[in-house]
């Protein structure tokens, strides 16, 4: 049973370790930690949306021509932010115009990376009214990311609650066009101003806006992959299955030399058996006729080494919903790129597409992969219906996807937006 005491303690002797001598007065007092599972057993305040205080801008924009929209290029007028301390716990939500942080430049967000986000989407249904897409799971994912770099745990619940009053009130943000939605960031950031490496004992929530058009403005395109060998995203005992800031710099590098080379993404592997993890920022599937002859649909486990995407897990149940009556088994279990490249070899292979909110599928056409110990470079041809850029996987769970989201079909997925008048 986990013994919250003893993370305390644990945490605090590390942090007291791993402190330079000079700093260590900086060090944090034990009882904060008592915050990581639940802010009320601390005697902490948990988040409220109905303590939310609301400051309207005093100059509204408007939603840009829609066609114009370039991803988180533009932002919505407003903000949401919470602030918490080890005192008191959460203060009262605020949603205020959109404006600049000001921080201390001692503050630990900038020196010890205590920033943790999520990604998800606010759509309009044809009938007008507004949905957010699974955002209580988005909040649960968010709290295991902050409870594992020592931020602030929250009722899940309770903040997308606070999310749709925010989505309430910037509505006129939300796109009116299929396949354009207003795309949101929820951000955790430590805020202590302290040298000290210990649990900050004062944290900031905030989210922004920004209204985003189609991934595939004119349809899919399939992408080409590089099986990246020289570095690795995340391991057993990691950060990388937490959406933590920090895990995404360090990818840029492997991506940029991926396009170097004119591959559009890199292929994370992980181990010496070349296991296939992520593409980029997305979860991948893979569908084949597995060495058994039966027709399946895999995907990486959740072991630690990926993140636990919500388009995942919702492909996931479609296809468990649709897939299976087509004879397909569904499996959640790791596999090589070894045996995916004798699977292309052998005729086996049927398709691959990455899984993730910014583009809900992304279809891939070939995979570059330097052989691993077999040492023979290769590209494995994912095959294509003729004339077209996704398979039938893909383009299928796009739709029951798109459907959902945007209310044409009702599901247990879709949050409903109160209005705000
Ligand atoms: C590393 C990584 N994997 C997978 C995903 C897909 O997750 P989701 O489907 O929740 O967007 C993301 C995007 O958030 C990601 O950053």
């Amino acid at each position: 049973m986990f013994r919250p005491t003893l993370l305390r303690s644990a945490l605090t002797a590390a942090a007291r370790a791993s402190a330079p001598r000079q700093l260590q007065h900086a060090t944090l007092p034990m009882k904060r930690a008592a915050r990581f599972y639940s802010n009320k057993d601390a005697g902490l305040a948990d988040v409220d949306p109905t303590k939310l205080v609301v400051t309207k801008h005093h100059a509204p924009g408007e939603l840009l021509n829609e066609e114009n929209l370039v991803f988180g290029r533009t932002f919505s007028d407003h903000m949401l932010a919470i602030e918490w301390n080890s005192t008191t716990g959460w203060g009262a939500p605020q949603v205020k115009p959109y404006q600049n942080l000001s921080l201390d430049p001692a503050t630990c967000v900038f020196h010890y990376g205590f920033s943790c986000f999520e990604g998800m989407k606010a759509y309009r249904t044809s009938s007008g009214d507004l949905r957010l897409f699974r955002p209580k799971d988005n909040m649960e994912r968010m709290n295991k990311s902050c409870q594992r770099i020592a931020l602030p745990g929250f009722n899940p619940d309770a903040m997308a609650e606070c999310i749709a009053k925010f989505v309430a009130l910037e509505e006129k943000y939300v796109p009116k066009r299929r396949g354009y939605s207003l795309y949101l960031r929820p951000t955790m950031i430590g805020t202590q101003a302290t040298l000290g490496v210990g649990p900050p004992g004062s944290a900031l929530f905030f989210m922004i806006a920004s209204p985003v058009g189609p991934y595939y403005p004119t349809g899919f395109k399939a992408v080409s992959l590089e099986a990246t060998s020289k570095y690795v995203r995340a391991w057993p005992g990691g950060t990388g299955d937490k959406k933590l800031g920090g895990n995404y710099a360090p990818c840029i590098v492997p991506q940029l030399e991926a396009a170097s080379r004119g591959y559009h993404q890199n292929l994370w592997l992980f181990g010496e058996e070349g296991y296939i993890t992520e593409v980029g920022t997305m979860n991948l599937f893979t569908a084949w006729i597995n060495e058994d002859g039966q027709k399946e649909l895999i995907t990486a486990p959740l072991d630690g080494t990926i993140l636990e995407g919500i388009t995942r897990d919702s492909i996931l149940a479609l296809a468990r919903e649709f897939l299976t009556k087509e004879g397909y088994i569904i499996s959640e279990k790791k596999y090589t790129i070894k045996q995916m490249s004798k699977a292309a070899d052998e005729g086996r292979l049927l398709e691959v597409f990455g899984a993730g909110t910014a583009a809900v599928v992304s279809p891939v056409r070939k995979i570059a992969w330097d052989g691993g110990n077999t040492g023979v470079a290769r590209e494995i041809e994912v095959p294509l219906p003729a004339g077209k850029e996704a398979g039938p996987i893909a383009e299928r769970m796009w739709k029951w996807m798109e459907e959902r989201q945007y209310g044409d079909v009702e599901s247990e997925w879709s949050y409903p937006v109160k209005p705000a008048y």
